[in-house]
């Protein structure tokens, strides 16, 4: 499963091969924030109108924080996004009266967040950094927020999840949109052949891309089931309150890599959890 693949007019170079197979932590990150800093330039040209310079978009579904009111009100809360790319969504916080801070592992989607913040006038102070160790006091955030950001990429997702619940206050809300996991029984093709499924739900073994010239991993993703992402959030202190699974809007035909109107109508494509620290 690509996030991103096969766009229409988006291909793996031909130097690159797929596979299944584990990797640590380590090689997920150093593989990742490379890939989203040479990525950066072409995501933000591709993706940038329609996420809004100061929009809160969940998933390529287009349902919007407006629309779904996962967050709740934000207004006078301290707000952190894990993998907050450009921050368009914090910036969205930011004009609800929310403090909302970004943090991300690619420098270059960094820069472009402080592109936005000078066009825009809304400033998100954002770090450098990764979802496994936030650097944050405990007790920091009222809510803690990835749209798509950092949890799939991450291998060790007890530290990510563990990391979230201790910069959350008591009672602080953690929500965060993943590809649906049951997208990953499916090939990555927004087309037909992306509703036959030919692989286990079961099966979490990474998505890897490799370097056919150096073997060195070029990008990684993982997959968690329903279950697991249940049993991680009860793990560290969460109660779920919401599972949100986005509907395709009837008028809504835009293609973002493998989900589509032909498979969005048919199958999830985003799932979006909601939590809380429960309150001892
Ligand atoms: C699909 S983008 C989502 C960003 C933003 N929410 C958006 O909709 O454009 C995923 C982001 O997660 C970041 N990311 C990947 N691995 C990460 C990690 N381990 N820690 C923090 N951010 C990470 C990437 O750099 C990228 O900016």
């Amino acid at each position: 499963m690509r996030t991103r693949l096969p766009l229409v007019d988006d291909h793996l170079p031909q130097s690159v091969r797929v596979e299944r197979r584990a990797v640590s932590e380590e090689e997920s990150r150093r593989a990742n924030g490379p890939d989203w800093d040479r990525y950066a330039d072409e995501y933000q040209a591709t993706h940038g109108t329609f996420l809004g310079d100061a929009g809160f978009v969940w998933g390529p579904e287009g349902h919007t924080e407006e629309e779904l009111h996962v967050l709740g009100d934000v207004a006078g809360l301290d707000v952190l996004e894990v993998g907050s790319g450009a921050g368009q969504c914090s910036r969205w916080v930011r004009t609800r009266g929310g403090r909302g801070f970004g943090l991300d592992l690619s420098h270059r989607q960094l820069q472009h967040s402080q592109r936005l913040d000078e066009e825009t006038g809304v400033a998100v102070p954002s770090v450098r950094g990764t979802a496994t160790h936030l650097p944050f006091a405990p007790a920091t955030f009222d809510v803690v927020f990835c749209s798509f950001g950092a949890l799939q990429f991450v291998s060790d997702i007890e530290d990510a999840v563990g990391e979230v619940a201790r910069v959350l206050r008591p009672g602080g809300r953690f929500a965060f949109s993943v590809t649906h996991p049951t997208r990953w029984m499916f090939p990555d093709d927004p087309g037909e052949a992306g509703l036959t499924a030919t692989q286990s739900y079961w099966d979490r073994t990474p998505y890897v891309e490799v370097d056919d010239a150096t073997g060195v991993v070029s990008y990684v993703e993982h997959h968690r089931t329903l279950g697991d992402w249940v049993r991680l959030l009860a793990g560290h202190g969460f109660v779920l309150s919401d599972l949100v699974e986005p509907e395709w809007p009837a008028d809504h035909d835009r293609v973002w890599g493998g989900w589509s109107r032909a498979r969005g109508v048919l199958t999830p494509g985003t799932a979006i959890f909601v939590a809380h620290v429960a309150v001892q």
